[in-house]
């Protein structure tokens, strides 16, 4: 395995983000990163979705938007390393992007793919965690911004928020909730990542 890549870098971070749907996350992203900005820039988003509202962002944002399609996960991963390559991306950033990735591809981005999941987790993981929460009768939930590694939503954390869950949500308005901090917390969380605030031993980086 090579090393692990060290932050800072010393230089702008090439960033990508893969979204499968409305793209709210990776808005909050192309605006906390824009073309320029000192510390990094969105240069590549990837849907496995052609209809993508993910995409029609990026393109107004001037910002190179591909399609690439999920035949079957091996065929996505092959494109999408091809496509990470040619765009020189040094960290890849997951926002709403609704397939699990083999640990081939998380281990070959080890320390450098991100992940923003819409629970505290450990709590709450894979698929409907507003509708897990909401049942679990939990006072608080929130987001968090992670690591991502051969699990589902189990890698490092790097940051949470957390905003209460209110007598009468559903999950549609604890969705909401969340989704207002997930806008703030994961360019906040990819900062301190990029800067070196935060690090993960088990990566071999030395805090
Ligand atoms: C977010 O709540 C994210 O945490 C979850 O899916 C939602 C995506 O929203 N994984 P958007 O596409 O970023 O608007």
């Amino acid at each position: 395995m090579s090393a692990p890549t060290r932050f800072p870098l010393g230089r702008p971070a090439r960033l990508a983000v893969f979204a499968s749907g409305r793209g709210s996350n990776l808005q909050s992203l192309l605006h906390a990163f824009p073309a320029g900005h000192e510390l990094a820039s969105v240069v590549l988003v990837v849907s496995n979705r052609p209809d993508a509202t993910a995409l029609d962002r990026a393109r107004a944002a001037g910002v190179v938007a591909v399609h690439v399609p999920w035949p079957t996960r091996a065929d996505f991963e092959a494109a999408a390393n091809g496509l990470l390559s040619q765009h020189g991306v040094d960290v890849v950033c997951l926002a709403g992007f609704m397939r699990l990735l083999s640990a081939g591809f998380t281990e070959r981005w080890a320390g450098r793919l991100v992940n923003v999941h819409p629970s505290l987790l450990p709590d709450f993981p894979g698929l409907d965690a507003h509708g897990q929460a909401i049942a679990a009768g939990v006072k608080e939930s929130g987001c968090t911004v992670h690591l991502v590694d051969a699990g589902v939503d189990s890698g490092p954390v790097i940051l949470q928020r957390k905003v209460p869950v209110l007598p009468g949500d559903d999950a549609e308005a604890l969705a909401g909730r969340v989704l207002a901090v997930e806008h703030e917390a994961y360019p906040a969380a990819v900062r301190l990542l990029l800067t070196g605030a935060w690090r993960h031993d088990d990566l071999g980086e030395t805090g």
